[in-house]
């Protein structure tokens, strides 16, 4: 295992990401972990870049037991400042100017031991192209340091210790503006750390199974909700494969999921998969609940969101009750969540001083009145690492390649009242806008899509009669993060074909429309 130290630089992640991409196990803790604490022995370690002054008042600083491990030690850009730092206070300085962008750098002649640094930079180019992003810079070389590298900017762009391996780099080797960024940060691991490349999926998928076994024990269960996205599916699948039936996935129909999307999801889950599924249909009880609701789709999320809560705890206990007392299996002890890799990076990130541990979105209220412990067996991978997962656990490649489903549904896809009625018009649209997606071979290229109903009407006329009916607006787009957005470029025969089919397939449109605003200003849903 590789150590990473977060001193929280947005980039700490990508650090992570890196090792995973060279098949190394590696974790991320905060700077403030303690040494002792550590259940591993790690090979080497890492400290990351942040955005902090080592030299201010309450700045960050690692367990000084890191540098007693006895294992090679890097600091990038901040850690590289933690190194000279703790070497004597005074070795860094606030730089006259922010250096940020590209630099090239030169791996430079030193009086150190020759071989250890020829390891770092082994298969580099001697003049290469690094990414800087720095405020302070070091004034002075820590005693028993030499200089390795340099930058037109920064005289101590690599330093290394005459010994040790012990290495601080000022550029960022883990974004990809650092070209050959990654073949140094292998340098550091395999040859230096001598950190094995032998992290692959059916390795995780081993040790995940035997984690969770020893989790649970033999008589233990666990409750799930699913949704038919795929990282709920993962999740479910693998504790199917871990502890059986005493995996319970529940999911719950609220009336606004997409056209057949229930029954489709049940026929997966149970019949291709075998996971022991209960299927609430609970629609009526949530579209009574949405009556009325038209001027604040906050509201929607609320009804949709507490009224999931009550009937997931309904089932739960309901299925406890039956699960109790039998003699094969004991009470339900955990809940499952298929929280991914980015959301714990939200949560464990050296956020300052005052670090805070932030409680993942959607856990909160369902944890709430339920004596249940957590269990995230895919805590540690990121989306497509996911989607890999999946693809050998044998899930179906249309469900492991779906696109996120928001879990208000079609609630937020229709604008103003959501009824039975306004439902179906949006639910027999869609389902034709995504048919003809696929059939194009479209659907990988955007990130998501869907049909969204306004609630307003237009004049048509089909066959010789004026029709006054609804407007679809169709809205596909790509992102990579969610955070931003652009429309899908779809060719105009394409989108003609697709409004013919809704107007002439689906009662009570007679108008279709293609949503064009990039997110921001727009959002991606409609609500
Ligand atoms: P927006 O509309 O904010 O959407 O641009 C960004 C992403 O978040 C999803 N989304 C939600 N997911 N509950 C969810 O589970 C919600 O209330 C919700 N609102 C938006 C949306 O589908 C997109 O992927």
């Amino acid at each position: 295992t590789i150590l990473v130290l977060d001193f929280g630089s947005q980039y700490t992640h990508l650090i992570t990401r890196r090792m995973r991409e060279l098949n190394i196990y590696c974790e991320m803790l905060p700077c403030t972990q303690k040494i002792a604490d550590l259940d591993f022995k790690p090979k080497g370690v890492i400290l990351s870049g942040g955005p902090y002054s080592v030299y201010e008042d309450g700045a960050p600083h690692a367990d000084p037991a890191v540098f007693d491990l006895g294992v090679p030690i890097m600091g990038i850009c901040y850690g590289l400042q933690e190194i000279a730092y703790r070497a004597d206070n005074k070795n860094v300085i606030a730089g006259e100017k922010r250096e940020y962008g590209h630099a090239t750098l030169n791996v430079t002649k030193h009086s150190g031991k020759q071989e250890h640094v020829d390891r770092l930079f082994e298969g580099l180019e001697k003049d290469m192209e690094v990414w800087m992003s720095h405020g302070d810079k070091l004034g002075k070389l820590p005693e028993d340091f030499v200089v390795v590298a340099e930058s037109g900017n920064s005289p101590y762009a690599g330093i290394a210790h005459q010994e040790k391996e012990i290495y601080g780099i000022q550029f960022h080797p883990e974004v990809t503006h650092t070209k050959k960024g990654t073949q140094l940060l292998k340098n550091f691991a395999v040859s230096i750390c001598k950190a094995q490349q032998n992290w692959t999926m059916s390795a995780f998928i081993g040790k995940e199974l035997e984690r969770i076994r020893a989790l649970v024990g033999d008589k233990g269960q666990v409750i799930g909700a699913v949704s038919g996205g795929v990282d709920s599916t993962v999740a479910a699948k693998l504790m199917k494969e871990a502890i059986g039936d005493r995996f319970h996935a529940v999911m719950v129909d609220n009336g606004v999921l997409r056209k057949n999307e229930a029954k489709e999801v049940k026929e997966i889950l149970t019949k291709g998969l075998g996971i022991n599924l209960t299927v609430i249909d609970a629609s009526d009880r949530f579209l009574d609940l949405l009556k009325g609701v038209k001027d604040d789709p906050e509201k929607k999320r609320k009804i949709i969101g507490n009224t999931f809560i009550e009937i997931f705890q309904e089932k739960a206990k309901e299925i406890a009750e039956a699960a109790h007392g039998s003699d094969k299996a004991g009470d339900i002890e955990f809940l499952l969540q298929g929280t991914l890799y980015p959301d714990v990076i939200e949560s464990i990130s050296f956020k300052g001083p005052s670090a805070t541990i932030k409680t993942h979105h959607n856990v909160g209220g369902l944890l709430e009145g339920m004596h249940l412990k957590l269990i995230e067996p895919l805590r540690e991978l990121f989306k497509d690492e996911v989607r890999e997962l999946g693809t050998q656990l044998g899930i179906p490649e249309d469900l492991v390649w779906r696109h996120p489903f928001p879990g208000p549904g079609l609630a937020i896809r229709i604008i103003g009242e959501v009824t039975r009625e306004q439902v179906r018009i949006a639910q027999e649209a869609d389902a034709i806008f995504m048919e003809e997606i696929k059939k194009a071979g479209l659907y990988r290229q955007m990130s998501q899509a869907y049909a969204a109903l306004l609630p307003v009407k237009a004049v048509g006329v089909m066959g010789d009669k004026r029709v006054h009916a609804q407007v679809i607006a169709l809205r596909a787009v790509q992102t990579t993060d969610f955070m931003t957005a652009d429309v899908f470029p779809f060719e105009t025969k394409f989108l003609s074909k697709i409004s013919t089919r809704i107007v002439n397939e689906v009662d009570g449109v007679c108008r279709v429309l293609y949503e064009i605003t990039s997110k921001p200003p727009g959002t991606i849903e409609m609500e």
